[in-house]
């Protein structure tokens, strides 16, 4: 077991975490599993100094609580630091172009986390860094958060492999990561949006490619009833995301009838789980009774956010070696 360990998680070192495309089954079936073991280990007091010495960067574009909370708390464990760089105080605010400053924030710290607008923004910084570059959630996708997911869902079922998640509101970042994550973890999905809030369509072709050779189900459709008929998790998100903000009550009136409510969770399995990435709406995309209820599971996903972090940053950012020492 150490040494499965061991070589597994030497395979993210010094790669980037932009989205699920370019990285195997096997190596996100690691990166849970790693987080599961930083998380036990946490909870025994026992600590791992993985990243000592070690700063991380981090890239505000948009608001955050947890991940902000998360990355920098999960540095701070493994025995390295965090730097907040909201990005109204950074140059590129006044426009310095993204590749100098990868290029110079690559000669000061060991990683940088960025959460933006724009997916081809960190793409471009990537592009240019010569350190990890971690996606903590743009408009396309947001990968963090579904490992904290796959971590919880882990948790409660006892396994990944079958688990069928209905995924019910705005075609957004959570949905095409959860697009992306699914199939490689063995898991189905299924997502109900309006017309015209799909998810993106060559994630949805880039998930049914992975569903055939996983032997998974890949399921887009704008009927909610349908996609939560037998789920053993339902997911929801905002209707509203950063960014969308003009657009709420355009969106607010689209999405009637997309709440996760008492009604549509009494299709799902007896003991299915609620799960939701917060910041949630009561009363928008989920009713009070259902993310208050006794299926939510909300607050072990939040604190999971940190776990799957830690096993981000130490997969990513750790020396070669450092999991010998340490695991
Ligand atoms: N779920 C999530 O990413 O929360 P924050 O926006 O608070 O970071
Ligand atoms: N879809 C939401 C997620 C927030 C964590 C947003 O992008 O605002």
């Amino acid at each position: 077991m150490q040494n499965a360990l061991f070589a597994s998680h030497q395979v993210l070192a010094g790669k980037d975490l932009l989205h699920f495309s370019d990285v195997s089954s096997d190596d996100l079936k690691n990166l849970v599993n790693l987080a599961k073991v930083l998380k036990e280990a946490q909870k025994s007091k026992f600590v791992h100094t993985l990243l000592a010495g070690k700063t991380l960067g981090m890239i505000f574009d948009k608001s955050s609580t947890r991940t902000r909370v998360s990355f920098e708390v999960g540095m701070l464990q493994l025995g390295g630091h965090a730097l907040f760089l909201p990005g109204s105080q950074l140059q590129t605010g006044r426009g310095e172009p993204i590749p100098d400053t990868a290029q110079v924030l690559s000669r000061y710290v060991d990683g940088v986390m960025i959460r933006t607008y724009r997916q081809a923004d960190v793409q471009t910084f990537a592009d240019y860094a010569s350190i990890p570059v971690i996606n903590g959630l743009t408009d396309e996708f947001h990968p963090c958060q579904l490992l904290a997911d796959a971590l919880t869902i882990l948790e409660y079922k006892g396994h990944l492999e079958g688990v069928t998640v209905a995924y019910v509101g705005d075609g957004n970042n959570l949905a095409n990561s959860w697009l992306q994550l699914a199939p490689k973890l063995g898991m189905n999905i299924r997502i109900a949006t309006p017309s015209g809030y799909a998810p993106l369509p060559e994630v949805i072709e880039e998930a049914k490619f992975h569903a055939t050779q996983q032997g998974t189900e890949v399921l887009v459709t704008t009927d909610p009833h349908r996609a939560v008929e037998g789920a053993d998790v339902i997911y929801t998100d905002t209707w509203v995301s950063m960014g969308d903000e003009e657009e709420a009550e355009e969106r607010l009136a689209n999405f009637e009838g997309y709440q996760v409510n008492e009604a549509l969770c009494a299709l799902a399995k007896e003991d299915y789980m609620f799960m939701h990435c917060l910041p949630a709406h009561r009363g928008e995309e989920v009713s009070p009774d259902i993310i208050d209820g006794s299926h939510s599971v909300i607050f072990d996903q939040a604190e999971n956010r940190l776990h799957a972090q830690k096993a981000v940053l130490a997969a990513t950012m750790a020396d070669a070696g450092a999991f010998g020492e340490e695991l």
